[in-house]
């Protein structure tokens, strides 16, 4: 069967009728486009779970703050849709801004707890907008599953709570974050990395697993965790840290002292742009 690509949200629902109709069960990929790797193994993991396959498409202007770089976040739906269709994707949804917020929108999905630290704090309004576009986006694909990257850890962990609070009959997948052969974990910004800030970015996969052996060898203390982390990303160059945070894997609550499973969590402006990344330590 040939992709189909579909651009409104009345088709895409009819679609997802028809699916469910025959019985068979639809796995949901949303992304913002510009696809890589990662995003390609949230494809193929969801292929082995479901029947069809759906992924959208859909830079959500609902999500970036006034200083963010919405505007020229990279695009490019002749390659996407190329790259979907080698993916197997049933369906490609790739609605406009006005499709998906029409007339006078005027509803947000809003979580407490868990959207208060890490990211949070220097992107306020950020997980409303996450929030907000995946539930409209279950409604218009009504996937039995939806799968999500480790790589924005609190974006899976807010989605995962979500569902969970709003009783929504979905099952989340998160998928382990997809690399670089030197470690960078894949993103669609780093496209904004110059050669030598390319150079500078390894330093969070290389405080990962730094703070991973301190683990090893007996550390506890996350105090002492963070700060041989933020040691290693001072030496190099063109970086300004934002947060190192050790916190509890589901509440994202900090800790003090490391127990049977602690998320290491980053986020390291490398040049102009902002990158994040995490591990489980455990
Ligand atoms: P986007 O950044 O395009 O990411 C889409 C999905 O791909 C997310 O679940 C993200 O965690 C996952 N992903 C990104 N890089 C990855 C990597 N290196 N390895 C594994 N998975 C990776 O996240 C968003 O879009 C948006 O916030 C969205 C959920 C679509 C809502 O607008």
């Amino acid at each position: 069967m040939p992709m189909e690509i579909l651009k409104t949200v009345q088709v895409m629902q009819k679609k997802a009728h028809e699916f469910i109709r025959q019985g068979l069960k639809i796995g949901l990929v949303p992304t913002m486009g510009f696809l890589h790797e990662g995003h390609i193994e949230l494809m193929r993991v969801t292929r082995k779970e479901t029947d069809k396959l759906i992924v959208s498409i859909f830079v959500n202007p609902a999500q970036f703050g006034p200083d963010e770089d919405f505007d020229k976040y990279p695009r490019d739906s002749e390659g996407d849709i190329k790259k979907a269709q080698l993916a197997g994707v049933d369906v490609l949804f790739m609605p406009t801004a006005d499709e998906m917020y029409q007339g006078d929108y005027q509803t947000t999905v809003h979580l407490d707890k868990v959207t208060r630290g890490l990211c949070a704090i220097s992107r306020p309004g950020h997980f409303d907008g996450v929030t907000t576009v995946v539930a409209k986006l279950f409604n218009i694909t009504m996937p039995h599953t939806a799968v999500f990257g480790r790589k924005d850890y609190q974006q899976l962990a807010v989605i995962s709570r979500m569902v969970k609070d709003l009783n929504m009959d979905i099952r989340i997948i998160g998928v382990d974050t997809v690399r670089e052969p030197d470690g960078l974990a894949m993103s669609s910004r780093n496209k904004y990395l110059n050669p030598d800030e390319r150079k500078s970015a390894l330093c969070l996969k290389k405080s990962l697993d730094l703070a991973n052996r301190m683990f090893e060898k007996g550390e506890r203390d996350a105090a002492l965790i963070k700060q041989a982390v933020n040691d290693l990303i001072r030496e190099y160059p063109f970086t300004r840290i934002e947060y190192i945070n050790l916190c509890h894997p589901s509440t994202l609550e900090d800790i003090n002292t490391l127990g049977d499973e602690t998320i290491l969590a980053l986020a390291v402006y490398v040049g102009k742009t902002r990158l994040i990344d995490n591990c489980l330590i455990k």
